[in-house]
């Protein structure tokens, strides 16, 4: 049996491959197309590992994924690739429009061809799973509760309504052809591998850099986050246990405004990287001109996933947060080539030696 992972070099992508690996001996057919936000140097741990196979190219490349899915024969496909930074998407939507809804319009398409052609055993056992956001469901006021699978979608930004697009094929292609799909809609992660564009990595970064610790607007937009390797762990369970053309909303019930979240960063960088002069990480903090179109507030209700398939989050945020600041202390070559863009180089490199069958 293999699976079929799209967006595997990524953040989330590249945590669930490497905490499959870990726990199985399945295949993974790991499919990215290595945007400025994909790095293979988050799976140098699987170097000649024959379980890993990376196929770098685009998710709605119809005769790639035709062919890797007539060769590899996988059991079920994760879809974890998008363009998923909602400042990019302000700056410039059309990569969103291309990759987020084209892009799994055309891999919805593949995997129903495949499927339609499986024996009747392999046809009913196979999944799609479609990773997704909490930021299909809008904003929230302090007073609401919070997000449950049938909220209305009221998408905000170019970055959440190309995702509540492609939700809403994965759900078409369920209801018309019967593809046996499952949707997840977590909340914000964080973790190891998460690139320096994003709130947690980008506090971490510029703290230990002497830059500015930029706040938008009045810092009291709330997030509810969840460690990566629990999301992982969610969608491990949803692809075994999930319901056919159900969603999923994933969360940690751990709802925060922004300005916690990165006086609790400067509060641990104070106690394990202290400043030589002696002052805080928190005076570098900068309130900054506001996100146009900011939503105020996420929460997730993770009921109906703790109740169907008896999921729960490992970390707290405290042990999350404090995993994910000592990581970033023990990975400053990761940080460094990540900013410098040379993990380009090492991509390279990799590729003449990995052979990838593409
Ligand atoms: P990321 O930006 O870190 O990684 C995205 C990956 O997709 C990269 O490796 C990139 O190279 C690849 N990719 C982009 N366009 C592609 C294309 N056309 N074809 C093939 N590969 C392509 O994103 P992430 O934070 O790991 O998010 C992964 C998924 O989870 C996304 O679908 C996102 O919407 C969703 N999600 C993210 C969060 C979060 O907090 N980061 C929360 C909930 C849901
Ligand atoms: O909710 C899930 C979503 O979480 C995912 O679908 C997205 O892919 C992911 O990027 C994330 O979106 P956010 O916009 O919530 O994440 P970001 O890290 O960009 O911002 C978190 C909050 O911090 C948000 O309210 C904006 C604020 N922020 C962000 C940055 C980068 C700042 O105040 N300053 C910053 O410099």
């Amino acid at each position: 049996m293999t699976i079929l992972v799209t967006g595997g070099a990524g953040f989330i992508g590249s945590n669930f491959v490497l905490d499959w690996l870990a726990q199985s001996n399945e295949p993974v057919i790991n499919l990215d197309k290595l945007t400025y936000a994909g790095n293979l140097e988050n799976l140098a741990s699987l170097q000649g590992n024959p379980n890993h196979v990376f196929v770098q190219g685009d998710l709605g490349d119809r005769e790639l994924v035709d062919r890797l899915l007539a060769e590899h024969r996988p059991r079920a496909v994760l879809n974890f690739a998008a363009e998923s930074h909602v400042d990019r998407s302000i700056h410039g939507p059309e990569d969103f429009i291309q990759t987020n809804i084209l892009g799994t319009f055309r891999l919805l398409e593949s995997v129903r061809a495949y499927w339609s052609a499986l024996p009747a055993d392999d046809k009913a056992a196979f999944r799609f799973l479609h990773v997704s956001t909490d930021e299909v469901y809008g904003t929230l006021a302090k007073e609401d509760p919070p997000f449950a699978e049938d909220n209305r979608y009221e998408p905000n930004s170019p970055y959440s309504a190309s995702k509540a697009a492609s939700d809403h094929l994965v759900r078409a292609w369920h209801h018309t052809y019967g593809l046996p799909v499952l949707t997840t809609n977590c909340s914000n992660n964080y973790g190891p591998y998460h690139f320096p564009e994003k709130l947690i990595p980008l506090m971490i970064v510029n703290a230990l850099a002497g830059k500015h610790l930029p706040v938008y607007g009045d810092g009291q937009q709330i997030r509810d986050w969840l460690y990566v390797k629990d999301h992982c762990s969610a969608i491990r369970r949803v692809l075994e246990g999930g319901r056919l053309g159900e969603t999923y909303n994933v969360g940690g019930w751990n709802e925060k405004p922004n300005i916690e979240i990165v006086q609790r960063v400067c509060a641990l960088l104070d106690e394990l990287r202290p400043k030589a002069d002696g002052t805080s990480y928190a005076t570098q903090i900068t309130y900054v001109t506001d996100r146009p179109g900011h939503d105020r507030r996420y929460a997730i209700d993770a009921r109906k996933i703790e109740r169907e398939l008896g999921w729960k989050p490992a970390e707290t945020f405290e042990t999350g947060i404090r995993k994910t600041v000592e990581w970033y202390l023990a990975n400053p070559d990761w940080v460094a080539h990540v900013q410098s863009g040379s993990y380009r180089d090492w991509v390279a490199k990799q590729y003449a030696s990995e052979a990838p069958s593409a």
